[in-house]
């Protein structure tokens, strides 16, 4: 675990930017005296805000208590029943929102498809009876492994509704990766395509499934959806294609009502240890927070349309694509291909065609935009726009400033929100309009959450001094815990520091009492805002015949925001050559996927290790990022290595 370091004097130079839209008489906050007062009272009686904001919801049978127990194991809206597919769809379907579009496509090669509420809502009920014909019961698990198109959506609801608990991989991920997922959930479903497409290229999804499902037999059937028509190998009794078993069914499914502490989702995330984290979210508690958080940080409005990039393999896509949008009726947008392809201004065309009026997006796809340069901007017209937002990794100041500038037209307020997989939604972000912004600075909590920024032994830092973010009070979407593994849930967020929940970040809050998010402190790297373990890393590195150790660090990178620098020694017989670390970055390809090649690998000697045979990552990081050790290495085994590597 690294030492966070003191230097936060840049932030006070930076100008506050009040909000250049004004409040309406319609926003619930409408000044920075009423968030505080509000705030207060969130957190002087919880129970009560919470009571309030669950009654958004619709709730088959009402709960008996808000919320019981303490952390770790903390439940919300007790005895409650309700479904979260019906609150997405069933709900808006008695008033002007039955003919509203609730999704709207458009694939890489401008094909197009749109769905209203009512049109949505048939299409889960088939599929959810396409599931249940094939086995799929309550509280089954079901991977979904799809590319970014509205089957895959479609497909998330659907299970909803039958109380299945779905399980989306990401469509970037490697077979290995796969199949990981597909043994550690117990699935005996999978929900995929023929392939997707990126950047014009086919992604060989039903190859990938194929590969998997050649290390078990857990999976039953495999559901697939035509998307590329490409040639697919095919297990009679096995695959099945969802559109040819869509129209054998009726296009009505009564919704389950379930319990509030239902799990809706289980979506895998990297940790610090090698095996990646099935992190589980409740029904209730999940979506009466995306709901109440996205109406409030996205400031929706009855005619908005909605972008929020990212995938639905990420937390991102479930809250802020999925539940908390379509929650609220919302008209959301979603796109399947990348910002560059066929040009760099295909993001800028798409606001322009359809008229988008909120952008959320990554700090990582602003900083490409930046380098691909303002020609690509100028040439449309983003006057549809009206509010932007940011999430996934720190935002530089410069960065955010450049986005409110060339993509707001300094008309658009931001809304840098953090939050994590585990958290479920946003827990700080401004709030647009009301929260005078700080470039960098996540702001202030949302209402009902309580961060805090401490020190190793759980007590507050003073004002710009570096410490952990810690949330002490329990909140309705937080996680449940880690599939079948109690043991890492307790240790990871609840060990470090008694009491409260760790988040595994360093951050310090200013006089003012903005928080600003320095990253994570753990083994964690957040390249492109995706969440890799060095563990994970490593371990996919040591499967190569050549290696005898590994050690991945991140190193700041002026795109990505993190880049992944793999240290190896090697076994006898082999020795480092360029064909060798081009043949290493596809072997972690293979094992894991596209998202975590590596930027180098720097071939060395030995690994500096404590005496107890510890790797000593920090080491290695200080030395890529400063050329030079300033700490102590007494503690070390052999730490010429360092020198040798210092030298090198
Ligand atoms: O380090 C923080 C960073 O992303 C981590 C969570 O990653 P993940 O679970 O993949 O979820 C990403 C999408 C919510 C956090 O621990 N992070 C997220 N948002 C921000 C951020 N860092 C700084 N500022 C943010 N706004």
């Amino acid at each position: 675990m690294d030492s966070i370091k003191e230097d936060n004097s840049y932030s006070y130079s930076i100008k506050k930017i009040y909000s250049p839209l004004p409040c309406s008489q319609n926003d619930l906050v409408d000044s920075m005296q009423t968030y505080f007062t509000l705030y207060k009272e969130s957190i002087a009686h919880p129970e009560l805000f919470w009571g309030n904001i669950a009654k958004e919801i619709d709730w088959f049978e009402p709960w008996t208590k808000v919320s019981d127990g303490q952390f770790p194991h903390c439940q919300w809206f007790c005895g409650g029943k309700l479904n979260a597919a019906y609150n997405c769809l069933d709900r808006h379907l008695s008033g002007n929102r039955k003919n509203k579009t609730a999704l709207l496509w458009e694939g890489e090669f401008g094909e197009r498809l749109s769905y209203t509420y009512q049109e949505l809502s048939q299409e889960v009920a088939r599929y959810a009876n396409v599931l249940r014909r094939h086995g799929v019961n309550f509280s089954d698990t079901v991977i979904i492994f799809m590319p970014l198109i509205p089957q895959a959506i479609i497909t998330m609801l659907a299970c909803a509704r039958i109380g299945a608990i779905h399980s989306v991989v990401f469509a970037g991920f490697s077979a290995k990766s796969l199949l990981e997922r597909i043994v550690d959930s117990g699935a005996k479903v999978i929900v995929s395509a023929d392939g997707g497409f990126r950047r014009g290229k086919i992604i060989p999804l039903k190859e990938r499934v194929d590969e998997a499902l050649k290390h078990t037999t857990q999976i039953q059937k495999v559901l697939l959806f035509k998307r590329t028509g490409a040639p697919t190998g095919w297990c009679h009794g096995r695959d099945y294609w969802m559109e040819e078993e869509a129209s054998l069914v009726e296009n009505t499914c009564e919704p389950v009502s379930l319990d509030s502490e239902h799990p809706l989702f289980i979506l895998y995330t990297s940790g610090t240890t090698g095996k990646p984290k099935g992190v589980v979210h409740s029904t209730g508690g999940y979506l009466v927070q995306t709901a109440f958080s996205s109406k409030i940080v996205f400031d929706l409005q009855e005619d908005d349309l909605y972008w929020c990039t990212a995938d639905i393999g990420w937390i991102t896509g479930h809250s802020y694509v999925v539940y908390g949008l379509l929650a609220n009726g919302a008209s959301v947008f979603i796109y399947e291909g990348a910002p560059d392809f066929p040009s760099y201004d295909r993001f800028w065309q798409l606001i322009e065609k359809y008229k988008i009026t909120i952008f959320y997006t990554s700090p990582t796809a602003i900083r490409s935009f930046i380098k691909w340069g303002p020609q690509w901007i100028e040439k449309h017209d983003l006057s549809s726009l009206r509010l932007l937002g940011s999430v996934g990794e720190p935002i530089n100041p410069d960065v955010f400033l450049w986005f409110y500038k060339n993509i707001g037209k300094e008309k658009c307020p931001i809304v840098d929100t953090w939050w994590q997989t585990e958290t479920g939604s946003i827990l700080i972000s401004p709030l647009p309009k009301v929260t005078p912004m700080k470039p960098g600075s996540a702001t202030f909590p949302l209402f009902g959450i309580e961060p805090e920024v401490v020190d190793e032994k759980g007590e507050p830092m003073p004002a710009g001094k570096n410490g952990l973010l810690v949330i002490k009070k329990p909140w309705p979407s937080m996680l449940r815990g880690i599939y079948r593994d109690e043991e890492s849930f307790k240790k990871i967020y609840f060990s470090r520091i008694p009491g409260v929940y760790f988040t595994g970040d360093g951050a310090y809050k200013d006089e003012e009492g903005y928080f600003w998010i320095i990253g994570r402190i753990d083994d964690v790297i957040n390249v492109s805002g995706h969440r890799i373990g060095s563990a994970e890393l490593e371990s996919a590195l040591i499967s190569h015949p050549a290696v005898a150790e590994a050690a991945v660090i991140g190193v700041p990178d002026s795109e990505k925001g993190e880049a992944l620098i793999a240290f190896v020694t090697l076994k006898e017989g082999w020795t480092s050559s360029l064909d060798l670390e081009n043949a290493l970055k596809e072997h972690v390809v293979k094992e894991i996927g596209s998202i975590a090649r590596p930027k180098e690998i720097r071939f060395i000697d030995a690994l500096p290790k404590t005496r107890s045979g510890k790797i000593v990552r920090r080491l290695l990081k200080e030395i890529s990022r400063e050329g030079h050790i300033s700490g102590d290495v007494t503690t070390l085994e052999d730490s010429q290595c360092l020198d040798k590597l210092i030298k090198g």
